[in-house]
C-alpha cells in the first residue's frame, strides 16, 4: 500500500519530541484515543469497535458498550458473513463499516478477528471467520481491503492463538510451529499480505510461555520481517503484560491508555541502558505515522445513507444463510402455499431476533427488522401468519402453557416455522460455551412441534455450531446464524424464495463435541492449554479420521442445483491454473461455492486427508454456465518444515478435488509435481492426539508443567487469591466492588455481558486492574499486595486488610 506522507514529516515530528514525550506516545491518551502530539498539530486519533458495525462509545459509556454506543449499522456478524464465501461482498461490507467509521471521526476500526476456530464451543467464534485459514485469511484481507478503501484503518486481531475465552488473559498456549503455521498464522499471513492492515492487535494469551505482547518473534521476526508488515501493533485492551519488553518486541501502543503506568518502568529501563532508546522511537514513529495518515483522510463532511447500508445488511445477511435440509418445502413460494393456508412462525426470536454477539462487537443497531413483521408483509394476503412465542427470548425457558399453545398453532396450519437457537447468555466474549445443545426449552418446542407432524422448518440462530439430533425429522433447516440488524427481512427474503440462501458452513458442525481431538484439550487447564490435536481440527479431522460430521465444512443446498463440467489442470512448474465449468441445471437464478481441495497422493511428511486451496462463488441464472478458474501456487502443495525452517514441496502427485463441501467431491485431477525439496519426513500420531512423547517431539522440547499458583505475581488471576485466608479476603474485596459496579451499570436482562463481567472480574490477572482503570490502583501497588501475598510483609497491612473489609461489610 502506497504511504501517502512523506516520511520526513515523521522524522521531522519526531526530532523535536524530547524522551518523556515519545514514551508518552507508547501509550493511549484514553480508552479509545491515541495520543496525539499538539505541538506538531497532530490531534489525538480515535479507535473503536468492531468487526460488523461501529462501536463507537459516546461519552461516559461503559467498557462494554451497553450504554451510549452511537447507532450504527449491525450488519451480519463475521460467522454470518464467512458462510458467504464472497470476498467481493465483504469488501462492500467493509466499505460500509469504513464509512460510517469516517463518518463519526474514527481513525481505526478494531477488526476483523481471524483466530481460526479450533472447537465449536469457543465463546467468540462468531466474531471469527473460519475453521480453515485460507478461507478466513481471504475474507479478512477482503473486509480488511474494503474498510480501508474509504480511509479508514482496520486492525487484524488478535495476534494469535487466541481461540478460547476461558482464562484468556493468563492461558499459554502450548503449541508446535508446524500447526501454529499452517494452520493460525497461515489465516494473519494471508490477511497481512493481501489485505494490508493499517494495524494488528496481540492476542491477551501466550503463545508457548510468551506474552504476545511481548512476543519478538512473532511481531517482529515474523509479521514485520517474513509478511512484510509496515503498520503498527496495538495491545488487546488491557493486554500489555510488559511496556520494556514488549518495546523491545515491536508492541507500539499499549491501549488503552492507563495513564503512564508503565512510563517509569520504560524511563527506567532506558537510564540502566536495558531498552534502547531506538526501539522507542521506533514505536513513536508509528504513532505518528498512524496520525498523519489519519489526518489525510479525515473529512469532516462525510455522510452515509442508513437505508442504503441497511439493504446492503439485509443483502449480506441472505448470502450467509446456510440451508442445511430441505425436502422441498423451501422456498414457501405460491406453488407450496396454494394448500396452505396458515403459516404457523413459532419462537420469540421472529419477534426479539439473536442477531449479534456480545462483548465489545455489539453495536447499538440504527434499525432492527423482526421475521413476523417482515414474512407477514412478504406472505401478504397468500396466508395467514400465525404467531406463538414458544420460549422466553432472554431465558429461552419455555413452560408446558407455551409448548401447547405452539403445538395447537402447527396443528391448525400447512406448514410451522420454528425459530430456534441461543440466546445471549448461551455465548459471548468473555466465557466459552459448556456445551453444544440448544437450550431444553428449544429442544422441548421442536420436538413437540415435529411430533404434529405438520411439515417443519426449523430456523437456527446462534454464533457457531449446535448439536441437533433431530435433524432428519424436520422439513428443512436454515442456519441463519447471527444476521445483523436486517436478519428479520432477510430471512423472510429466504423463506419465500425472494433471495436465495447463499451461504455455505465456513465450519464443521460435530456430531458431538467429544468426537473432536480437540475437546479433551479445549478449556481444560486455567494457566496452560495444550494443540495436542495438531493439524486436526474441524474437517481436517473428519476427514483424515473418517469421523463423519453432522454437516460438513463447505455444505449447503440451494434453491437450485449446479453440474462441474470440463475439469482442466494447466502447469507450470509448482504454479497449477485449475479450470472448471459450473451449470445452472435448475429452474432458478443461484450461487454456487466452487471449492478445490488439495490432497497429497504419496507423501513422508504426515498431512491431513485434504487441505482447502481454492474458492470462488458464481451467481448463475438457470441454465446458465462460467468456467471457473483457480489458480494454485507453490504454497498449495507445502507443509511447513520445522527443522529446516521453510515451506517445502515435495515432488509426486497430488489430487485436485473440485467440490461443494469437504465430502462432496464433484471433479478430480491429478497433478504430478516436481521438487527439489527434500523435507525431513514426519510420522502419523498413534490416536488422534498426540501423546506426551509425540508431543514433545512436535514441540521440540519437553511439554511445559503449567505454572503453579503460587508464588504470587503480577500475572495472577484474581480467582487464585484464594489460595490462601488472606488472598481470599482481597479476592472477596476485589469483586464485591466490581459486581457492585456491573450491577449498576449492566441492565439486568443482559445475563451475556453479565456472565462475560463475572468471568472477567475472577480469570483477569492482577495487573489488569490498572491497566484497565486508568492507572488505578497503581501497579506499584499491585506489586506491594504481591509482596504482602507472597508473604513478604505481614501484621499491619494484614490489619489494614481487616479494616477495610470490616468497612466494606458496614
Ligand atoms: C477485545 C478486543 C476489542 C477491545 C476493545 C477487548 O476486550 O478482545 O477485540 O477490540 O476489547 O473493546
Amino acid at each position: 500500500m502506497p504511504t501517502e506522507y512523506p516520511r520526513s514529516d515523521v522524522d521531522r515530528i519526531l526530532s523535536g519530541l524530547p524522551l518523556e514525550d515519545r514514551i508518552r506516545l507508547l501509550s493511549g491518551a484514553d480508552k479509545w484515543h491515541l495520543a496525539g502530539v499538539p505541538s506538531a498539530g497532530l490531534p489525538p486519533i480515535m479507535v473503536a469497535d468492531g468487526p460488523h458495525g461501529l462501536r463507537k462509545e459516546a461519552d461516559g459509556g461503559d467498557h462494554a458498550g451497553i450504554t451510549g454506543a452511537v447507532p450504527a449499522t449491525c450488519f451480519p456478524t463475521a460467522v454470518t458473513l464467512a458462510a458467504s464465501w464472497d470476498t467481493e461482498l465483504l469488501t462492500e461490507v467493509g466499505r460500509a463499516l469504513g464509512r460510517e467509521a469516517r463518518v463519526e471521526q474514527v481513525a481505526v476500526l478494531l477488526g476483523p478477528g481471524v483466530n481460526l476456530k479450533r472447537h465449536p464451543a469457543g465463546g467468540r467464534n462468531f466474531e471469527y471467520l473460519s475453521e480453515d485459514p485460507l478461507l478466513a485469511g481471504r475474507l479478512a484481507a477482503a473486509l480488511i481491503t474494503g474498510i480501508q478503501d474509504e480511509g479508514t484503518g482496520a486492525c487484524l486481531k488478535h495476534l494469535a492463538a487466541n481461540q478460547q475465552e476461558t482464562y484468556r488473559m493468563v492461558i499459554d498456549t502450548v503449541v508446535d510451529e508446524r500447526t501454529l503455521r499452517e494452520l493460525e498464522l497461515t489465516a494473519f499471513e494471508i490477511a497481512v499480505r493481501e489485505g494490508h492492515p493499517w494495524t494488528v492487535m496481540t492476542a491477551y494469551n501466550r503463545l508457548n510461555g510468551t506474552y504476545c505482547s511481548d512476543h519478538a518473534w512473532l511481531l517482529q521476526d515474523l509479521l514485520r520481517e517474513t509478511w512484510g508488515f509496515d503498520g503498527l501493533v496495538m495491545s488487546d485492551w488491557g493486554g500489555l503484560n510488559d511496556r520494556v519488553v514488549a518495546t523491545r518486541a515491536g508492541c507500539d501502543l499499549e491501549m488503552p491508555g492507563s495513564n503512564g503506568t508503565f512510563d517509569a518502568e520504560v524511563r527506567n529501563a532506558v537510564a540502566a541502558g536495558e531498552l534502547d532508546e531506538a526501539a522507542i522511537d521506533r514505536s513513536a514513529a508509528r504513532v505518528i505515522e498512524l496520525s498523519i495518515r489519519a489526518a489525510a483522510h479525515r473529512d469532516a463532511e462525510a455522510t452515509f445513507d442508513r437505508a442504503e447500508h441497511h439493504a446492503l445488511a439485509r443483502r449480506a445477511a441472505a448470502a450467509g444463510t446456510v440451508l442445511l435440509t430441505n425436502d422441498g418445502t423451501l422456498p414457501l413460494d405460491p406453488d407450496p402455499l396454494a394448500d396452505v393456508d396458515t403459516v404457523a412462525l413459532i419462537g420469540a426470536f421472529a419477534r426479539s431476533p439473536r442477531f449479534q454477539g456480545a462483548g465489545s462487537s455489539q453495536v447499538e443497531p440504527t434499525r432492527l427488522d423482526d421475521l413476523r413483521t417482515s414474512l407477514g408483509a412478504r406472505l401478504d394476503d397468500r396466508a395467514r401468519l400465525e404467531y406463538v412465542p414458544g420460549y422466553d427470548p432472554v431465558t429461552g425457558a419455555t413452560t408446558d402453557q407455551l409448548i401447547a399453545d405452539a403445538s395447537a398453532a402447527a396443528e391448525q396450519a400447512g406448514v410451522a416455522i420454528v425459530v430456534a437457537g441461543l440466546p445471549g447468555r448461551y455465548e459471548s466474549e468473555g466465557f466459552d460455551r459448556s456445551h453444544l445443545d440448544l437450550p431444553d426449552g428449544h429442544t422441548r418446542l421442536i420436538e413437540a412441534v415435529l411430533a404434529t407432524g405438520t411439515p417443519t422448518v426449523v430456523i437456527l440462530q446462534n454464533g457457531a455450531p449446535l448439536l441437533l439430533p433431530w435433524s432428519d425429522r424436520a422439513a428443512a433447516i436454515i442456519e441463519a446464524y447471527l444476521g445483523g440488524q436486517a436478519g428479520g427481512s432477510a430471512l423472510a427474503d429466504v423463506l419465500t424464495g425472494a433471495a436465495e440462501p447463499g451461504g455455505r458452513l465456513a465450519e464443521s458442525f460435530p456430531v458431538a463435541a467429544s468426537d473432536l481431538p480437540a475437546d479433551a484439550y479445549f478449556a481444560s487447564h486455567p494457566k496452560q492449554i495444550e494443540y495436542r490435536e495438531g493439524l486436526l481440527v474441524g474437517y481436517r479431522f473428519h476427514d483424515t479420521a473418517g469421523v463423519p460430521a453432522a454437516f460438513p465444512f463447505g455444505h449447503g443446498l440451494s434453491y437450485t442445483s449446479f453440474v462441474y463440467e470440463d475439469l482442466d489442470t494447466e502447469q507450470d512448474g509448482t504454479d497449477v491454473t485449475v479450470s472448471v465449468t459450473v451449470r445452472n441445471t435448475g429452474e432458478r437464478a443461484g450461487s454456487e461455492v466452487v471449492q478445490l481441495y488439495v490432497r497429497a497422493v504419496d507423501s513422508s511428511v504426515w498431512r491431513p486427508d485434504k487441505e482447502l486451496k481454492g474458492f470462488a462463488k458464481v451467481a448463475l441464472e438457470p441454465g446458465e454456465s462460467e468456467r471457473v478458474t483457480l489458480p494454485l501456487d507453490r504454497r498449495s502443495f507445502a507443509t511447513y518444515d520445522v527443522r529446516q525452517r521453510a515451506w517445502l514441496v515435495e515432488a509426486g502427485s497430488f489430487e485436485i478435488l473440485l467440490a461443494a463441501s469437504s465430502t462432496d467431491v464433484r471433479l478430480r485431477a491429478t497433478v504430478a509435481i516436481a521438487s527439489e525439496d527434500q523435507p525431513t519426513p514426519v510420522t502419523a500420531p498413534t490416536g488422534w492426539t498426540a501423546d506426551d512423547t509425540e508431543f514433545a517431539a512436535w514441540l521440540g522440547t519437553e511439554v511445559p508443567t503449567p505454572d503453579p499458583v503460587q508464588p504470587f505475581h503480577r500475572n495472577t488471576p484474581v480467582a487464585d487469591l484464594d489460595a490462601t485466608p488472606l488472598g481470599r479476603r482481597i479476592r472477596q474485596l476485589l469483586t464485591t466492588a466490581a459486581t457492585r459496579e456491573v450491577a449498576r451499570t449492566v441492565p439486568e436482562d443482559d445475563a451475556a455481558t453479565r456472565r462475560m463481567f463475572e468471568s472477567v472480574i475472577s480469570e483477569a490477572p492482577l495487573r489488569a486492574l490498572p491497566l484497565m482503570g486508568g492507572g488505578r490502583p497503581p501497579l506499584k501497588a499491585i506489586d506491594a499486595l504481591v509482596g504482602l501475598l507472597n508473604g513478604r510483609v505481614r501484621g499491619r497491612v494484614s490489619e489494614v486488610i481487616d479494616q477495610l473489609a470490616a468497612r466494606r461489610d458496614q
